[in-house]
């Protein structure tokens, strides 16, 4: 059976991933640090996984991906028990791009270096099968137009260099072995909302960078009101227009990327996860509205330093090669996100 690595599987994208690779029944370890995220994300999964199943199918391994040793010891002691992890889905990481102007180092260190010592370690347990967690920050989106995989790259900030990079990293491991290494990068857009039974959702333990959870508490009156950064922007309301995409279809992306890794001869690949449609802050705001019949009083603010207008995926590689489909609407991800934080976090 399919031993499955996943860094960083407490997270908001690592946890909805694990959630749907126990529910179909293959075996995965979380590797994560906790430094932001909780073990109480995993208290729900016994509601829709056999406890059994969970007990047989799920290790949980509290440690940073910079630890050598816990590294080695984790594909050792798989190794051992004639369970070696097969391929890893690599989540773990800092995504804040403020945080990484202030500390670039620290970025580096934890994306680009861990990266290095968990390639170097599963290539020493033969296991060579990784799809990472890459991200739409990788391009230059200023021309405003659809992104495509080969759109100019070029990103500005530490979080996204280091993103690049590791996608580089990966392709020159890939071209030092090809018969032997298969590395797709994923590069995500905007995940939000939670998974639909509301087992889990985005529950960020350091500061809250992404949209949808200063939404929902505004939403829950913890914040007064929503900033919406410029108001002057070229798109039809005047607010950045983005690609939302139900991080239920972002984690299905996952899995048909491990089958067509299982499926095919080695290959390096960078695809794009996004709907290719876009919403702007604005019209966001109002569907939440609508949906969950919630008001969120906002206010405009200033452009936020290196924002873009807007940045949708050209999807149609991923669609093609992962036989893929986003199936959910941005009214799933409204409803599914606020039902999740308003019976779990409230
Ligand atoms: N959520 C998004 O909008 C988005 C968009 C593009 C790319 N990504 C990328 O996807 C990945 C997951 O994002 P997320 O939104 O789930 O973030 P998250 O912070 O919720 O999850 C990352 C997880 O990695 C863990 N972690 C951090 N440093 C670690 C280390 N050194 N060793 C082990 N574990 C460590 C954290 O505790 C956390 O559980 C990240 O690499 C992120 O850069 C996310």
């Amino acid at each position: 059976m399919e031993n499955i690595l996943i860094t960083g599987g407490a997270g908001y994208v690592g946890s909805h991933i694990t959630l749907n690779i126990l529910k179909r029944g293959l075996k995965v370890i979380v590797l994560d640090s906790f430094v932001n995220s909780s073990k109480d994300v995993f208290n729900n999964f016994c509601k829709v996984i056999d406890k059994k199943i969970l007990k047989r199918n799920f290790k949980i391994i509290t440690g940073d991906i910079r630890d050598r040793k816990l590294l080695n010891d984790i594909f050792e002691d798989n190794a051992k028990r004639e369970c070696a992890i097969s391929s890893v889905i690599h989540c773990a990481g800092l995504k804040s791009v403020q945080t990484s102007i202030i500390n670039p180092k620290e970025y580096w260190d934890v994306n680009v270096l861990g990266t290095m010592n968990l390639v170097d370690i599963m290539e020493s347990y033969s296991c060579k099968k990784i799809i990472f967690s890459s991200s739409a920050t990788v391009y230059d989106p200023s021309e405003g137009d659809l992104l495509h995989e080969n759109s100019r790259i070029s990103p500005i900030n530490p979080y996204g260099s280091t993103k690049f990079v590791v996608e580089k990293f990966l392709e020159d491991i890939h071209k030092s072995s090809k018969n032997e290494w298969k590395c797709i990068n994923l590069r995500y857009f905007n995940p939000i909302g939670a998974d639909p039974e509301g087992i889990i959702g985005e529950s960020p333990l350091k500061e809250k960078n992404n949209i949808f959870p200063l939404i929902m508490d505004v939403a829950s009156k913890k914040l007064e009101k929503f900033t919406i950064f410029g108001n002057d922007w070229d798109s039809s309301d005047g607010t950045c227009v983005r690609d939302y995409i139900h991080i239920d279809d972002l984690a299905e992306s996952h899995i048909r990327a491990l089958e067509y890794l299982n499926n095919n001869t080695p290959v390096f690949m960078n695809l794009n996860v996004g709907t290719g449609e876009g919403t702007s802050v604005l019209e966001l705001i109002k569907k939440f509205e609508e949906t969950n019949q919630i008001s969120i009083p906002f206010i405009y603010g200033e452009r936020r330093k290196g924002d873009f207008g807007t940045v949708v995926a050209d999807n149609r590689l991923a669609k093609k090669v992962l036989a893929w489909i986003p199936k959910k609407d941005l009214k799933d991800m409204c409803k599914d996100g606020w039902n999740w934080f308003s019976n779990t976090i409230i």
